[in-house]
């Protein structure tokens, strides 16, 4: 089957999913979006409620965020995937922190998007992210900084919602992605 048809059945596949509880409360899962063919891959964390309501990743204010960012880095958010970890919004009460458990369900269909659409280069967003891909590691000794692993490349960063909390880490966000911009406009020709 055609890639972005294969990717098109497992979004339906996430938006009937009850795997586990929080498809209850749920308006819409959000699978992601992106073409299957991206070489860079956005992971986040879970959808809010902006993205609960449209079923649309990163629409809500750390999505806005992120747009700046992207911008700053110079690259293009509709040539890259981007999604989350968890694909459903974590509640009661809404926009509490993912279970490790729900995290765990969920995984399959993170694991299934990157396996299909293969992609080099990797942002992660955030802890829950980062312990995604690194699970042993700590991302403060990460952070801001490209990893090569099995001809991957991974750059960890703070998730754009704790820049909306905290100016000094919206700074470090701002340095962090023209760093990754930096990098990915010197290795790929599509920019
Ligand atoms: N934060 C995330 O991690 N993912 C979204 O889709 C929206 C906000
Ligand atoms: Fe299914 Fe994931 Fe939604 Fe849970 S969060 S219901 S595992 S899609």
């Amino acid at each position: 089957m055609e890639k972005q048809k294969e990717l098109e059945k497992l979004h339906q596949e996430i938006r009937n999913c009850k795997k586990c509880s929080l498809w209850k409360w749920r308006k819409n899962a959000v699978p992601g979006e992106g073409p299957a063919n991206a070489k860079i891959f956005i992971c986040g964390q879970a959808p809010g409620a902006e993205e609960d309501k449209t079923g649309k990743p990163f629409v809500g204010r750390a999505g806005i965020l992120l747009n700046k960012l992207l911008k700053i880095a110079g690259i293009e958010r509709k040539k890259m995937f981007i999604t989350s970890p968890l694909k459903c919004l974590p509640q009661p009460p809404i926009n509490r922190k993912p279970k490790k458990e729900e995290i765990k369900s969920c995984f399959p269909y993170l694991k299934k998007q990157v396996e299909l659409i293969n992609p080099k280069y990797f942002i992660l967003l955030g802890e829950v992210a980062f312990s995604i891909f690194f699970p042993k590691e700590k991302l403060s000794n990460y952070r801001g900084k490209w990893i090569k692993k099995e001809g991957k490349f991974y750059f960890p960063t703070y998730h754009p919602a704790a820049g909306l909390r905290f100016p000094k880490i919206r700074s470090t966000l701002e340095g962090d992605f023209k760093e990754c911009g930096r990098f990915l406009t010197q290795n790929l020709k599509i920019f």
